[in-house]
């Protein structure tokens, strides 16, 4: 039996914001395990997060049980995500009070589409398909009130005017299938892609919300969610499909001059992912009236913000909800157990 009360699974937890993030939650969560996934963990995220922990929080842990542990995922696959909760439910895990779902993926623009294992376009399948199966699948590991976050960005609304092409939603098929024929393969770059996997992050969040309203009504229980713009930071390695020059000049030279950066893109909104990191476990421990009152929200680091106006459409919420279930059931009991929350 684990040594610990609750387990905390941050996905993307091997780097950037889900490193800091992870870092954040073991430090102020001493009881709870903390689980980091990512396709690997090259650099020995777990190692390096348990000396940043006890080095701040000044002695060594005395337990047996590590805190924080590395479990494989892809989130592109979804037979690798069913084969991770399958994994995940063999370890004896306490149940997950926090479920980060942060890890993400962006393609530059003169990429060609990349197609996932499943046949759908990588940038949504990792972003939302991977992570929407892995909440549906993780629900009886979960507490009665767990809380849900997931990492979007400030991408997702043009109104923002990040510099990046405007988020596009029609349906969730035209997302996940582009075709010379639908026309989005043609118009959307790697960027808009991201942008719109960004979008369908605070739709779905919205559509989930709808779900967990009428189960917290009812007493089944009490879970929340909501949506995070942790604001643009250089240095993570998202932009690592653009090569290792702009990777190094992002690390080492953008990270000094956030200044810059910040009068560049007339935006306050860019911090280090250390500083976004705490911001995303504040949201991520939210619990009681607190994290119910902020339930179904969109947030731009710790405070909460109205987000784009297609994300309110109650109907892209809903064509994505069921293009998503239907898309990953695989029998008519999962349908409608992942349709019931
Ligand atoms: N950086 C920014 O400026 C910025 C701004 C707004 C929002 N965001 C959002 O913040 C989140 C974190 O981004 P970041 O900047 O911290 O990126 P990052 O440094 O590249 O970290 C991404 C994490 O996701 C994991 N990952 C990538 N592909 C995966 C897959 N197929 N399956 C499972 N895990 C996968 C990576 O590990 P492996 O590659 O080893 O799998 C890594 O741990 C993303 O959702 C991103 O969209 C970032």
């Amino acid at each position: 039996m684990s040594q610990y009360t609750s387990t905390i699974l941050v996905t993307g937890g091997t780097l950037g914001l889900g490193f800091w993030a992870a870092y954040e939650l073991a430090c102020n969560f001493p009881n709870s395990k903390i689980i980091i996934s990512a396709r690997s963990d090259k650099e020995n995220a777990v190692d390096r997060l348990d000396e940043l922990v006890q080095k701040r929080n000044s002695s060594p842990s005395n337990r047996k049980e590590r805190q924080i542990g590395f479990r494989p995922l892809d989130l592109s696959s979804t037979s690798k995500v069913r084969k991770f909760v399958e994994d995940f439910a063999a370890q004896g895990y306490p149940p997950v009070s926090s479920l980060v779902l942060n890890a993400g993926v962006q393609f530059h623009e003169g990429k060609e589409v990349t197609l996932s294992s499943d046949g759908v376009e990588m940038t949504f399948a990792v972003n939302h398909l991977g992570h929407a199966l892995l909440l549906y699948l993780l629900k009886p590991h979960m507490t009665t009130d767990a809380r849900i976050v997931f990492v979007a960005s400030g991408v997702h609304d043009p109104a923002q005017k990040t510099g990046l092409p405007d988020a596009k939603y029609e349906t969730a098929e035209l997302l996940a299938h582009p075709t010379d024929k639908n026309g989005y393969e043609v118009n959307q770059g790697g960027f808009q892609r991201y942008s719109s996997s960004k979008l369908v992050n605070v739709l779905f969040i919205y559509a989930l919300e709808e779900r967990l309203k009428k189960a917290r009504e009812a007493g089944r229980s009490n879970w929340t969610v909501c949506a995070m713009d942790p604001g643009l930071m250089p240095g993570t390695g998202l932009a690592r499909e653009m090569g290792p020059v702009v990777m190094w000049l992002v690390t080492h030279i953008l990270t000094r001059m956030l200044w810059l950066l910040k009068l560049a893109i007339r935006s306050q909104n860019v911090h280090l992912p250390q500083n976004s990191g705490k911001n995303l476990a504040f949201l991520a421990s939210k619990k009681g009236p607190d994290a119910m009152q902020s339930s179904g929200q969109y947030f731009e680091g710790a405070r909460a913000i109205d987000s784009s106006v297609d994300s309110h459409n109650k109907m892209k919420q809903e064509d994505l909800w069921r293009w998503t279930v239907d898309f990953l059931a695989k029998d008519g009991e999962e349908k409608e157990r992942f349709e019931n929350f």
